[in-house]
C-alpha cells in the first residue's frame, strides 16, 4: 500500500465511524428530549407564500412595485403573483403541516389584504378577513398554534406612495390601526403575535442597499432614489415608535388578563 492510499483508506474509516454515530444519536433523538411545551413548527411570509395578489380585494404592496419595475433585482425574475398559491392551498398546507407533526404555523398578514389603501379611514376589505379567518381556523382545527407576524415587509404601496412610507412618523397611527384591526378581528384565537419581521433587514435591504423593497440606496448604483447614509435610521426609529405603539395597544387592551394566584400569606 502505498502511504497515501493508506491514509485515504483510514480517513474514510474514520467518516464511516462518525457517520453511524451520527445516524445513532438521530435515531434516538425525539420530542422526549424536548421540554413537554417545546413547540415545533414552520413560518411563512405572505408575499412568498398567498399569490393571488390581484384576488379577493387585495391592494398593492411595495413587493409588487418592486418585482414589477425591478424584475432583474430578483435572481430568476419571479415573483408573489402565484407563489405557492396558499391564498387557495391554504387547506392542503395546513394537512401538510399536520402530517409532518407540527404543533405550530407562524404566518403574516398582508396588510394590504386587510387594509388595501393601508389605512382604516380607505376601509377594511372582509373577503381578506374572511381568508384569515378560515385560514386560523384551519389550523386551530387540526391542533395547530397559529403565530401570527404583522409585518412581513410588504407595506400598502399607499402608503409608500402618500408619505414614504417607514420614512415617515406617520407610519405609528396607520401601523397601530392596522395591528388594532388584527387583534380585534383574530385576537380571540390567536394569542402569539409578531409586530415587525427581520426589522434591520427591512432597513438594511430596503434602504441601505437597495436590494429588497421599497429599493432605495445611494451608495450603490442600482436605486433610482434614497440616501444609504440617513434613511436606514429614520426607517429604524419609526420601526421602533410603531411596534412600541402596537406592543402597548396589545397590552393594555387585548392581552387575555392573567390569573395572579394571591400570594401566601407571610409565616
Ligand atoms: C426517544 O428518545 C429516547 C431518549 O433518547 C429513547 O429512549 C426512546 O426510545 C426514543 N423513542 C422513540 C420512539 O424513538
Ligand atoms: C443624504 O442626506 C444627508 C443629510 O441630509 C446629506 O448631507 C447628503 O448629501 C445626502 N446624500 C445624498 C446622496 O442625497
Amino acid at each position: 500500500m502505498r502511504p497515501n492510499h493508506k491514509k485515504g483508506v483510514v480517513s474514510l474509516i474514520i467518516i464511516i465511524m462518525f457517520l453511524l454515530v451520527l445516524v445513532e444519536l438521530v435515531d434516538s433523538l425525539n420530542r422526549t428530549n424536548f421540554p413537554d411545551n417545546f413547540l415545533f413548527g414552520t413560518a411563512s411570509s405572505s408575499y412568498q407564500y398567498e399569490g393571488a395578489v390581484n384576488e379577493g380585494g387585495r391592494g398593492p404592496s411595495i413587493w409588487d412595485t418592486f418585482t414589477q419595475t425591478h424584475p432583474e433585482k430578483i435572481a430568476d425574475r419571479s415573483n408573489g403573483v402565484l407563489a405557492v398559491d396558499s391564498y387557495h392551498r391554504y387547506k392542503e398546507d395546513v394537512g401538510i403541516m399536520k402530517d409532518i407533526g407540527f404543533d405550530a404555523y407562524r404566518f403574516s398578514i398582508s396588510w394590504s389584504r386587510v387594509l388595501p389603501g393601508g389605512k382604516l379611514k380607505t376601509g377594511v376589505n372582509r373577503e381578506g378577513i374572511t381568508y384569515y379567518n378560515n385560514l386560523i381556523n384551519e389550523l386551530l382545527a387540526n391542533g395547530l398554534k397559529p403565530f401570527v407576524t404583522l409585518f412581513h415587509w410588504d407595506l400598502p404601496q399607499a402608503l409608500e406612495d402618500e408619505y414614504g412610507g417607514f420614512l415617515s412618523p406617520n407610519i405609528v397611527k396607520d401601523f397601530t390601526d392596522y395591528a388594532e384591526v388584527c387583534y380585534r378581528e383574530f385576537g380571540d384565537r390567536v394569542k402569539h403575535w409578531i409586530t415587525l419581521n427581520e426589522p434591520l433587514t427591512y432597513t438594511t435591504n430596503g434602504y441601505g442597499n437597495g436590494v429588497f423593497a421599497p429599493g432605495r440606496c445611494s451608495l450603490y448604483n442600482n436605486c433610482d432614489e434614497g440616501n444609504s447614509t440617513t434613511e436606514p435610521y429614520l426607517v429604524t426609529h419609526h420601526q421602533i415608535l410603531a411596534h412600541a405603539a402596537a406592543a402597548r395597544l396589545y397590552m393594555d387592551n387585548y392581552k387575555p388578563a392573567v390569573h395572579v394566584p394571591p400570594s401566601p400569606p407571610p409565616s
